[in-house]
């Protein structure tokens, strides 16, 4: 591979650079325990024409804007080589789980908007009827690609991942999500759940196939303890499976494909969205659709990136916290003062939205550089107005959990009169 088609990697903590086809551009390098830095991998941008085929599946879509397609291309491997990476992948998706990636409907929805209080368009893109019933299978399908890509061209990098077992700290959408790719990608996998976890949930995952391992509160640690035993999991060599961009910067650029499909949709029907609303538990999603929606701003595809809001609950908000002890700072000075802005939530929480109950918002950097672009915001929904949120939403056709449609409690609680606003509405209701 020479120079210019290398397919780079660079952390926006530290500066380090990762070289993908030597090796996974999953957590930075560089990153040490205690070291204050917030390590993130994320793409290195090459300039790239924005994709105009219309193929519905995003990730032939969007190919071109995907780093391991890529690398693919930059190893020598033929267009044709991903189309069938990624068809086969299709197929055994819809052998596990009934269907593979589609684009996911967006739709205006007045009558939602109305019963909103919402003097304004209301576009809602729906993901919950989207592989595992959220989009979260979006950010691991592209982590999922890179290994593929990666055994299939032999790179050095493939030398590290043989035989790994995946690996997951979660009990709810990011769990059924890895354990449907896992098993249609045919590879094993390790979930860390807590005691309390949904039992509807682990057995799902373990009819998915995948080893489920408890995880108890140890009284002398601060932090998740699922999220610590998958930390150790991933230092004795699994792969990190996901969808903390700390921990797996593919799994945040997966999740772009959220804001690529979003920005064809808004330029289609010829809307100009003004304002997202984002629910915002670990951090991923928002993250993603900043990041995405600043790439199709930059190719020309929406005038502008919408303001980006993110929405937490009352009982667990470290974004807001880590936003008011932000204010004006620099944020690359942030990036390596990460314990001044963001710390595990002390208190235990609890809220109707209880997938976005995350103690950390892990990936707080590249939203708050996402909000700080676009005059955006972090605003904290009312136990009420996520139950209102969720109610409103189940009437109007959009069967998803509390967590799902957090975003549209955010709109309750921050009004945006006569201007267009666009939520994701995601995790449909079991
Ligand atoms: C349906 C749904 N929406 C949004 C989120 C928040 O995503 P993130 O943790 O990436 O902030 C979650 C997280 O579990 C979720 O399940």
């Amino acid at each position: 591979m020479t120079g210019s088609d290398r397919v780079m990697f660079r952390c926006h903590g530290c500066g380090a650079e990762v070289d993908a086809a030597l090796a996974a551009p999953f957590r930075c390098p560089q990153a040490r325990a205690g070291d204050d830095v917030d390590h993130v991998l994320a793409p290195v941008e090459p300039a790239v024409a924005w994709p105009s085929i219309a193929e519905v599946d995003p990730f032939l879509r969007y190919r071109a804007l995907l780093s391991p397609y890529r690398l693919a291309r930059a190893a020598g491997l033929p267009d044709g080589a991903w189309m069938e990476l990624v068809g086969t992948l299709d197929a055994r998706l819809a052998e596990v789980d009934g269907q593979g990636f589609r684009a996911t409907p967006l739709a205006a929805q007045p009558a939602l908007a109305g019963a909103a209080g919402h003097a304004g368009a209301l576009w809602v893109k729906n993901e919950t009827g989207n592989v595992s019933g959220s989009h979260k299978a979006r950010h691991l399908a592209l982590v999922e690609l890179y290994l593929r890509v990666a055994e299939t061209a032999r790179l050095p990098a493939a030398a590290a991942l043989a035989k790994r077992r995946l690996a997951i700290a979660s009990c709810g959408n990011a769990a059924l999500a890895a354990a449907v790719i896992a098993a249609a990608a045919r590879r094993p996998l390790d979930v860390f759940i807590p005691p309390d976890a949904s039992p509807a949930v682990v057995e799902r995952l373990r009819a998915l196939g995948a080893s489920i391992r408890v995880c108890e509160r140890r009284p002398s640690e601060a932090g998740d303890p699922c999220f610590l035993r998958f930390l150790e999991a991933v230092a004795g060599g699994a792969i990190p499976f996901g969808v903390q961009g700390t921990e797996n910067g593919l799994a945040i650029e997966g999740g772009r494909t959220l804001a690529f499909e979003l920005a064809d949709g808004l330029r289609a029907a010829g809307v100009r969205p003004d304002v997202l609303y984002v629910q915002v538990g670990g951090g991923a999603l928002a993250s993603a659709l900043a990041q995405g929606f600043a790439l199709a701003a930059a190719a020309g595809v929406i005038a502008r990136a919408p303001r980006l809001v993110a929405v937490q609950t009352a009982g667990c908000a470290p974004l807001s916290r880590a936003w008011s002890r932000l204010g004006r700072d620099d944020l690359a000075g942030a990036a390596r003062r990460r314990g001044r802005y963001m710390w595990p939530w002390e208190t235990t929480p609890h809220s109707v939205a209880h997938g976005i109950l995350d103690d950390e918002t892990y990936d707080w950097w590249a939203i708050a550089e996402g909000m700080r672009a676009t005059g955006g915001r972090p605003v904290i929904a009312s136990e009420a107005q996520l139950h209102l949120a969720q109610a409103l939403a189940a009437e109007a056709g959009l069967p998803a959990s509390a967590t799902g449609t957090a975003g549209l409690a955010g709109l309750l609680t921050a009004p945006a009169p006569g201007e267009t606003a666009v939520v994701v509405v995601s995790g449909l209701d079991r």
